[in-house]
């Protein structure tokens, strides 16, 4: 390609996909870099394709070598089998070495709300140490931390609607009355690339414009998908054991610890002003007819 185009993560996954229909939209040329070129949908994606790995770094700076931006949006959900969140850090390292060599101008890393070194969840804790690499990348660099992302082809909304339209009863872990700020995925890929423009370096959230409890946050997904069930309010703990047993029918890890820990603790809610402006209502209403009629699985998606 020639030199001046932008390199995003994932095009034909959740975030990158986002990403690369908002670059494409301002008429930037784009490379993905993935392991799922022929994910559905991902023909109406115009973009160089090019292996997402770790292993030949040589190559990684070649498919690097002529970009202005990189938006990074690699990470693991959870650890599994062999790939640990210690593997997606130094894989984050090895991207951010290889950008720097071949000359990229900025990195836009994609991370996720309130990470601390300290925490002990690993996802949070991994995710600040990321940030870390990327700070002393020798790039320029813009980290956008979104709190939970909702829009075509998310995840846990998508599989909370998909159980509402299956089930009498709801589980809530706990009493449901911690907050989230969900962030529409269009939103997250405007302030990406409008901190990619900004000449200087800068952490920013990216969180929508309403705050509900989680409990809302289910309602409205049931209000949305035309559902009234019970809701049943227990032990955290129960719940993750009931999120097993979903996933054994549905050979998926439906929601781990870390996740549910970090939902609770209300790491999803921002302390900034919020610079999202698509509401989540709006979105379910919009798209209805279509959340939840099947299961998204995060294990067909990424590790089988
Ligand atoms: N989804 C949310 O609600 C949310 C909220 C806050 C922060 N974030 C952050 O946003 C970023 C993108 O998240 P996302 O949900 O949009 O992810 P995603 O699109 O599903 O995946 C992002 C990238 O990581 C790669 N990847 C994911 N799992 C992998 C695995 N097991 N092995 C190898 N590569 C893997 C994907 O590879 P392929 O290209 O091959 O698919 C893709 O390039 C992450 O850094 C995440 O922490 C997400």
């Amino acid at each position: 390609m020639e030199p001046g185009f932008d390199v995003v993560t994932g095009a034909f996954s959740f975030t990158g996909r986002a990403l690369a229909l908002r670059l494409l939209s301002e008429e930037r040329r784009v490379r993905t870099l993935t392991n799922h070129p022929q994910r559905p949908g991902s023909e109406e994606i115009k973009v160089d394709v090019a292996p997402l790995q770790f292993a030949d770094r040589a190559a990684l700076v070649e498919s690097l070598r002529g970009a202005d931006t990189l938006y990074n949006t690699y990470w693991v959900r959870f650890r599994q089998g062999k790939l640990s969140f210690g593997d997606a850090i130094a894989n984050t390292r090895i991207l951010a070495g290889a950008a720097a060599e071949a000359g990229v101008r900025k990195i836009v890393h994609i991370s996720v709300s309130n990470p601390s070194l300290d925490s002990h969840l690993d996802y949070y804790a991994g995710k600040a140490r990321t940030e870390e690499i990327i700070r002393t990348s020798g790039l320029r660099w813009a980290i956008v931390r979104p709190t939970l992302v909702f829009g075509a082809g998310d995840i846990l909304l998508n599989n909370i609607a998909w159980l509402l339209r299956r089930m009498p009863v709801f589980a809530i872990p706990g009493l449901g009355t911690y907050r989230v700020q969900p962030v529409a995925i269009e939103d997250v890929a405007e302030i990406s690339t409008w901190a990619a423009q900004q000449s200087d370096d800068m952490t920013v959230d990216a969180a929508g414009p309403d705050i509900v409890t989680y409990t809302e946050m289910v309602e409205g997904i049931a209000i949305a998908v035309g559902r009234r069930p019970r809701y049943v309010f227990m032990p955290p703990r129960l719940t993750l054991l009931l999120g097993n047993i979903v996933g054994a029918y549905v050979h998926d890890v439906v929601l781990t610890r870390q996740e549910l820990e970090g939902l609770m603790q209300e790491l999803l809610v921002s302390h900034e002003k919020p610079r999202g402006t698509r509401r989540i209502d709006n979105w379910l209403l919009t798209n209805a007819d279509t959340l939840g009629r099947s299961y998204a699985s995060e294990l067909d998606r990424h590790w089988r």
